[in-house]
């Protein structure tokens, strides 16, 4: 089967935000406590952070983190985890039923996040709080000096602020499920009067309102508006979350998820560019993809909560195979094509509760199958995003009309000339020979990497015994001739080609001298 994708250098989508590729670490089950922090693991420093999950997050290339929830986020009381550690208070998480000790909290976050090298992204709670105490939490994280919550901070060993830019207005807060769910109407005000006063004390702030829980709300679409009719001035995004499942256990139907990924992005962008019309204004409300991610195994009333209130229970421990690792391959591809309007996306979570990386506690960490992916992307996907043509053999499922057999997306790095190939064959039959037409590089190209990630059974999965069962391998099926290039792509895979422009002429004025 063949297909054709061409690029040309003149034609950029966007620049790529790297913070599409980021994760999230919610104090729920066994992310924080026995995920990232073990005081007294084989691996833990003097602080308790686990060393072999701070490796594998650093080799993941996660950029930003959201914490402290999710669901968590709405009954937090961000006072309880700062401050001397045996003075901090334990208390009942309604989230998910469990024993909340505070033994970790926001300073020991932001330590966290210096030593794996993220950005943090920090939630107020708008479901049992409000404006108040979001504006205090800011000034306990962000302002110098001089004033109460800054003080207190500084009286807790953080001199300097913490400077964190991206702040998510509450979470989830259509939901039923969400401690002080909201109306869109009650919900939009109360993003509008918060994030008109958080910018007041820090006005350089990335403020994120709330979009639906997922695209099959009852309200969904009406609560994009109205709640970005409320508070449009003061917002900066609107978060979508989607958790993508097999539940018919078939791969044709599994690959959809992807398509509708991309009709998701490109309604609430319809609705936010509605919301601007409105008031005849140019500006654009940008998407947070801020969770994402395959869940579907491991979400049972019995995976969600158990009895008796413990402390770190293991909850939502998603054990993902090689087809859910072809779907998060296939979702960063739908992030990085609509990279002109989704500046930020969490892969939800990290570690253990649905995450990319396990842990045994007091034991091992491995790498999950979709870690493969995001860490190939978020190595890979620099610089901008090119617009592609893309010819390709399309099929019939149950929900999809035409569904093309192959998707992709191509990165070019001005500063570096790499250019990058994300593909995901979707036939589960035949390989793709596909040709890369390269149009309006002054370059020679080279290949650097090819590499795929295949399994021939969909159900493969990696565990603590056979941690690299579904790993990346090398594809030798490529051939750069001047600039095209034919690659076989197998049958239910995804692949990376990583190429390098070698220039052949002097580079022209506004053009970047890379070799
Ligand atoms: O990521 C798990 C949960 O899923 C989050 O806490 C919540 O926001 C979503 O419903």
């Amino acid at each position: 089967m063949r297909a054709r994708i061409t690029v040309d250098l003149d034609f950029v989508l966007s620049d790529l935000d790297r913070r599409v590729f980021g994760a999230f670490v919610e104090h729920l089950g066994r992310c924080v406590y026995g995920g990232i922090f073990e005081p007294g693991h084989a691996t833990a420093d003097e602080r308790g952070f686990r060393g072999d999950v701070m490796e594998l997050t650093r080799e993941l290339g996660a950029t930003i983190i959201r914490y402290p929830g999710g669901n968590f986020m709405s009954g937090y009381d961000w006072e309880d985890g700062v401050g001397p550690v045996a003075e901090r208070p334990t208390k009942l998480d309604l989230a998910w039923f469990s024993t909340e000790t505070n033994r970790f909290g926001t300073n020991e976050f932001i330590d966290w996040c210096k030593a794996a090298g993220v950005e943090p992204m920090l939630g107020v709670n708008l479901g049992t709080r409000g404006m108040d105490e979001a504006r205090q939490y800011l000034e306990y994280c962000n302002h110098p000096g001089g004033s109460h919550f800054a003080e207190l901070r500084r009286s807790h060993g953080y001199e300097a602020p913490h400077d964190v830019k991206f702040w998510c207005l509450g979470n989830e807060m259509d939901g039923p499920w969400q401690i002080g769910a909201k109306t869109a109407a009650e919900y939009g005000r109360l993003a509008h009067e918060t994030a008109k006063a958080m910018r007041w004390i820090d006005p350089t702030l990335v403020l994120s309102a709330c979009g639906s829980s997922h695209r099959q709300m009852p309200t969904y679409g009406a609560w994009e508006y109205e709640v970005l009719d409320r508070c449009f001035e003061e917002v900066d995004v609107v978060s979508l979350h989607t958790y993508f499942a097999n539940k018919a256990d078939e791969i044709d139907e599994y690959f959809g998820v992807i398509d509708r990924m991309d009709l998701f992005i490109k309604e609430v962008a319809s609705i936010c560019d509605a919301v601007a019309a409105k008031r005849r204004s140019s500006k654009r409300i940008m998407l947070s993809f801020d969770e994402w991610n395959v869940w579907y195994k491991a979400n049972t009333i019995e995976h969600m909560r158990k009895p008796g209130w413990p402390v770190a229970p293991a909850l939502l421990e998603e054990v993902y195979n090689m087809e859910d690792a072809l779907i998060v391959g296939g979702a960063l591809i739908t992030l990085m094509n609509n990279a002109d309007r989704v500046k930020c996306a969490c892969l939800a979570q990290l570690v253990n509760a649905i995450g990319p990386i396990m842990t045994e506690t007091g034991g091992p960490a491995w790498r999950q199958t979709i870690f493969h992916p995001f860490a190939l992307a978020a190595r890979h996907g620099q610089g901008r995003v090119l617009q592609t043509k893309i010819e390709t053999p399309t099929v019939a499922t149950k929900t999809i009309q035409d569904m093309p057999l192959l998707l992709a997306s191509v990165t070019e790095d001005p500063a570096t000339g790499r250019l990058s190939i994300f593909s995901l064959n979707r036939s589960p039959t035949e390989t793709i020979e596909v040709d890369v037409d390269l149009h309006g590089f002054d370059a020679r190209i080279e290949l650097v990497e090819a590499l795929e990630l295949h399994h021939a059974n969909l159900k493969a999965t990696n565990s603590k015994a056979a941690p690299d069962t579904v790993v990346p391998l090398r594809n030798d099926e490529v051939q750069v001739s001047g600039t095209t290039l034919r690659a076989s792509l197998k049958p239910l895979s995804w692949n990376v080609l990583v190429l390098q422009q070698v220039r052949t002429t002097q580079p022209g004025p506004g053009q970047h001298a890379h070799p």
